[in-house]
Parts: C-alpha cells; structure tokens; sequence
C-alpha cells in the first residue's frame, strides 16, 4: 500500500425517497427517529445495547457488563447466561406464534412442507438428545454439511441447543474443503444427507463425506438424513440414519443455559491466500446483532413471508436465516435448488406462489436474472413483495434499478446491506421507509456501528475521496477471533493502523459523500491503479455493465512498463450479442464517457462467464494473473466451475 488515497470515479446522483404508504407502516417511522437512535448508540453505547440485550434476548441469568474491549478482544454481556436455541424457539410457544410457520421449505423437485415454530421445537429438541446421547460437549465442534433443508436448520439450532459449535460447510465444496475445514476445528460429528437436488442432479454429499473422512481423525460418527434416496455407503458403528436415532428420543428438551461469550460457531471464509479463515462467533453479542438488524432491516411484520436465497452455508444464512429471523418469530420461505431449474423463473414463480414479501438476494443473482431476460419475470405478477434486499458486494446502478423497476415494481423499497461473515451483522444499510436511498450506495451505518473512510494512517479523508474503510469501535456481533489463532485475527484485522491498534479493518475501500452516504467501491487488494489515479474495481464494472450489450465485467490491472499498470476487462455480453472487435472499442469509449479517459480500459478482453466463488464473487486475483499471461498460481479450492477458468484460458490472446 502507497500513502495515495483512491479516486471515485462514480456519479451516480438519483435519490429514492420512501414512499408515504411504506413509511406510514415502517418499524422506526422516521428519519429523525433513526438519527436520534443511532446517535444515542454511538454516543451511549453500553446504555443502548444494555437496553437492547434486555429487550430483545431472553436471559436465564442477567449480565454484569456491557462490554468488555482490551483491543483486539471484546467481550460482551459477561457474567450473563442464556441459550440461543431458547432465544429462536421456547420463547414463541405458549404465544400466538406457536402455530406460526417458522419454515416454508421448497425442494428443488417441487415437495413442500411447512414447519410451525412448535413442531419446529420439538425437532430441535428430539436432536438435541441424539446429539447429548452420541457424546457430545458443550464445546464440541459439530461439522454440518447439508442442502438447503429444514433438517440443517434443526442441526444449527440442535447444536446451539447443547452449547456445541457448529460448523456449517456449503454443500457445494469438495471432499478435500470439507476435510480441511473438519481438521481444522477438529470436529467429533459430522451431520450430513445422502444427497441434495441440484438443478435436477443428485449432489452426493454423503460420498463426499466418505472421501473426506478417511483423513480426519477427530470424527467419531457421523449423521445422515435421507433427503434423495441415492444409494450410499454406510459404516456400522459409525454412520447413523437421522430418523432411526431421532424417532426414539423424547420431545421436550430442557436446555442448559450459557455463558454469553459461549462460542456459538465458526464459519470458513476464504483469506486471499492461504487457508481459510475460522471466523468465530459467540452467543449473546451475535443473536443481538442478528436480531436487531433483522427486524428493523427487513421491517419485519409478523405476517411476513421471507425469501433470503443464500445458502446456509454462508453467513448469511446463518444471520439472516436462521438466527435473526427466527429469533423474531418470522416465516422464512427455504428453497434448495437453482434459480433456473426447471427455467429462469423458479424464484418468480415461487414469490408468488408462497406469497412471499421480502426478498434478500445477490447482485449476481440479480445480475444473472437480467441476462437471461425480463420474459421470465413479466409471466409472474410479484404483487405480494414489499421489500427487497441485497448482499454480497457492491450492487451496481444498472442492477440496482432493473431490480427497482422489474422486480420491485417501483413500490419496494431496496436495502443495499454492506456487512461481512466477520461482522455477524449488517453494518451498513438503508432503513426500509426511514432512509432515502441512492442507487449503489449501502447508505448509512446501522445502531451502534461506527465506520469511517481513512488514509494510511487512520485519518478520516475528506467527503468524496476514497480511502479504507474500518469500524472504530467494537460491536455486539463483531467476530472474537479466528479459531485457534488469535495472532492471525489481530493480523488480518486489527494491524493496519498502528496508531489505531483498535480500528477493525474491513479490507474494503469506499467513499464517503456529501451526504454521508458510503459508497463501497471493492476490495483494496483489488484497487486499480491507472495512470497514478487508484480506482475502486467495482466503478470501472459498474461503468461497463451500464451498457446494454453487457452482462457481466471485471477490471483488473496488468504490469505495464509505460504505465505502471494498463487496465484490462473481462467482459460477457447479454444473450444474443455479438462479441466483436467493434463492441470492444465501443466499450472502451463507453466507459471513457462514463468515467472519464483515466479509465478507458487497455484491453478488452470477452468470455463466457467469469471465474467466481460458490457465493458469487469475482476472483479477480485469478483474471489478474492471466491478464499478466502467467499461468494461475494461487489457491483455487473456492472456485466454483473449473471450467471457465479453462474456457478463458484458451481465449487468450
Ligand atoms: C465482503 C464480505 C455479508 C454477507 C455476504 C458476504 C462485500 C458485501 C456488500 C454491499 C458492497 C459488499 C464487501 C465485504 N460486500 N455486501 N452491500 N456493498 N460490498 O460476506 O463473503 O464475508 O464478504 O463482501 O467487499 O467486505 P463475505
């Protein structure tokens, strides 16, 4: 890193102001309501979250202090105990939620069944026993790897249940993934399926767990849930059917109360380079970050229908799933498959055949809709949405509004959520009904989140540049540290500034502007640096997917002798456009017009898809090195389609 701070190049100026009918029904009522909140948060904070956390959580035993912060450590609600699986279930039965669905499950093959918070209880509490009667220990790791069903719910909360720390692995990683990630915690139980649909196709996770367990000493049994019906392996004394222990065990669970710092789970995210990161989380300062946000993020009423397409997998699953949602009594719609299985419209098709209200998705996804077109969109009539969501990485306008105006039908408002599986919880964000939104923009921080856009040394830059973006002081839902490795925690987080040992470093770069607003223009590894100007990537793809021909773009920069570094384009065009030697300079001068000629691109180059992650980010560091004509060095176990890292490669020029 140079001292130079980064040019924002983006001029998005539209401003959504709420509507008057979402307004008159929002949560927090008004902007004024939000100011006076969030400046009682930052300026109050242990009156605030003390006031929360007796609110919204249900303790068994009250806590002593708020918080306790010997930067890089927090810790919050000590001496308090509580049970989180309490906190998402009992508290609701007895109440008229009993009856309430607290799941509407969708499978992939179209088999729907719907879970009440009660039946949803006695689940949770029947696994609860299978988990204590196969040895489990507060404190013993849990590796869940599931699809998208109510049993990997259950398993979450099952394990949160008897003070067991879970470990959620995404379905689609591989043997070698989930064997790393296994070891690396040292799980003792493995809960998996024989299988989860996927875009038609049997994924056989059960075999997989098979491979993987071959080298991992720590796992004892395993759990397998019949979901498909594939043929699989099973190993006596080892392997059990979920249902065969589960259909003996009693109903009614008395859970032990923990300690709030009890370490819930831990969730692998992926370093730049290296091995994956443990991100832990614990129970109390967690489930009130979720909570909080959830209900006043998605304005939750209680005759919401809740659509979040990520997978349990990711953390956002976890925060806005599981935790957050059922903790506030909510229905959360849950769907295994592909969006385009049979066709594009599954999601269409099923918002309106659960009536589902709020929506929560992925500019990618949002993206991938656009290419295949409005056709699939336009045969459903979408009337019961009222608030949609993003999450993921910068939403650029293009999406943004195509998403407005397709999807939202002009009426919902659109939360732009920027938070991270560090932050537990959405940081910042738009209130639905309070804050005014602009297209792009995460807008402004969330309660008790204090984030600011710095220079080198940790000094705030001025409004409209860019810089880095932290978080300067602790929060409830903050990660406490990476598994087993508090070294590496303060390292990746807490030594960017060391006259500021306690500002949290997000790794992002943004702006801030007039207004106040944030603006996240990408990762800082993966800021451009043109001609001296230092340039987020997220401005130069989104200047590039505001053409009609594109789909989708990435930036990244090449090693050039006169320059410094020249700017190279991946581009994928919409269906039916011709990627030519005309469309290439077309682009060039477009974003010259968009952003100025600092930033006309040097090269562009076209493919048929990009090489993302399994939760739909660029990798850029892979289009960087070929963009360099190297051949791809670095780690590519997050990858996920091998084969267009492939198709790229035999496009080179
Ligand atoms: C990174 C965190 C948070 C759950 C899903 C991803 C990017 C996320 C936004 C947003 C701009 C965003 C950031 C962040 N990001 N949301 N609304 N606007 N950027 O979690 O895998 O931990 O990734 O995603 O770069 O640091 P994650």
């Amino acid at each position: 890193m140079t001292d130079q701070t980064i040019t924002s190049v983006s001029r998005e100026s539209r401003v959504f102001k709420p509507s008057a009918e979402f307004k008159g029904q929002a949560n927090l009522g008004s902007f004024d309501n939000y100011r006076k909140l969030y400046s009682e948060s930052v300026n109050a904070p242990e009156k605030f979250w003390s006031r929360q956390a007796k609110e919204h959580l249900v303790w068994r035993k009250p806590f002593k202090d708020v918080l306790q912060w010997k930067p890089p450590f927090a810790k919050w609600f000590t001496g308090g105990k509580l049970n989180v699986s309490e906190n998402c279930l009992d508290r609701h039965l007895g109440t008229v939620r009993e009856n309430k669905a607290a799941i509407i499950f969708e499978g992939e093959p179209g088999d729907v069944r719907t879970i009440t918070y009660k039946q949803l209880h006695f689940h949770v509490c029947r696994l609860a026993h299978v988990l204590e009667n196969s040895g489990i220990k507060p404190g013993d790791r849990i590796a869940i790897y599931m699809p998208m069903i109510p049993e990997a719910v259950v398993a979450m909360l099952a394990s949160a249940r008897v003070g067991a720390v879970h470990t959620v692995i995404f379905g689609g990683f591989s043997p070698e993934s989930l064997k790393d990630r296994i070891n690396d915690c040292k799980a003792k139980l493995v809960i998996t399926a024989d299988g989860g649909w996927r875009r038609g196709k049997v994924v056989e996770m059960k075999a997989n767990v098979d491979k993987a367990i071959v080298n991992t000493p720590t796992v004892q049994s395993v759990l397998v849930v019949k979901r498909c019906g594939n043929e699989i392996n099973m190993t006596e004394g080892r392997d059990t059917w979920y249902r065969e222990a589960w259909v003996g065990a009693p109903n009614q669970h008395s859970a032990k109360a923990f300690d709030s710092e009890h370490p819930l789970f831990i969730l692998y995210t992926s370093g730049s380079t290296g091995k994956p990161k443990g991100v832990l989380h614990t129970s109390a300062g967690y489930l009130l970050g979720a909570k909080l946000s959830s209900q006043y993020v998605f304005d939750l009423k209680e005759s919401d229908r809740y659509f979040c397409t990520a997978d349990i997998g990711w953390i956002t699953g976890h925060s806005y799933v599981v935790y957050g949602l059922l903790s506030n009594g909510s229905t959360v719609f849950l769907y295994e498959g592909a969006p385009n299985q049979p066709e594009p419209d599954r999601f269409w098709q099923m918002i309106d055949r659960h009536g589902i209200t709020i929506l929560y998705t992925a500019p990618t996804a949002i993206r991938a809709f656009m290419r295949w077109g409005d056709n699939y969109v336009l045969r459903h009539r979408l009337d019961s949405l009222r608030l949609l969501g993003s999450v993921g990485e910068p939403i650029n306008p293009e999406a943004w509004m195509w998403y407005h105006r397709l999807i939202g039908k002009k009426k919902c408002p659109i939360v732009d959520t920027w938070w991270q599986t560090e932050t537990g919880s959405i940081m910042i964000t738009p209130l639905p009904g309070v804050t005014p939104t602009k297209p792009g923009s995460a807008t402004l921080p969330f309660f008790g989140v204090c984030p600011l856009v710095v220079d080198s040394d940790g000094k705030e830059v001025p409004r409209n540049s860019g810089g880095k973006l932290v978080i300067t002081k602790p929060w409830p839902s903050m990660l406490r540290t990476l598994w087993g490795d508090d070294e590496r925690y303060q390292k990746a987080y807490y030594s960017e500034f060391p006259n500021h040992p306690e500002y949290y470093f997000t790794g992002d770069g943004a702006r801030r502007d007039k207004d106040g607003y944030f603006w996240v223009i990408g990762r800082i590894d993966d800021v451009l640096n043109v001609s001296g100007h230092r340039i987020g990537t997220a401005e130069v793809e989104s200047a590039l997917v505001s053409h009609p021909s594109v789909a989708e773009a990435a930036a990244v920069g090449r090693p050039d002798e006169l320059k410094g570094q020249a700017l190279v384009v991946f581009v994928t065009v919409k269906s039916g456009v011709e990627a030519n030697d005309g469309l290439k300079e077309i682009l060039r001068n477009h974003v010259g017009k968009e952003i100025g000629s600092l930033a006309k691109p040097d090269q562009v180059r076209f493919a048929a898809g990009l090489p993302k992650t399994r939760s739909g980010k660029i990798m850029r560091r892979l289009l960087k090195e070929l963009a360099a004509g190297g051949e791809i060095k670095g780690d590519t176990t997050t990858l996920e389609d091998f084969s267009v890292l492939a198709a790229l490669k035999q496009n080179d020029e």
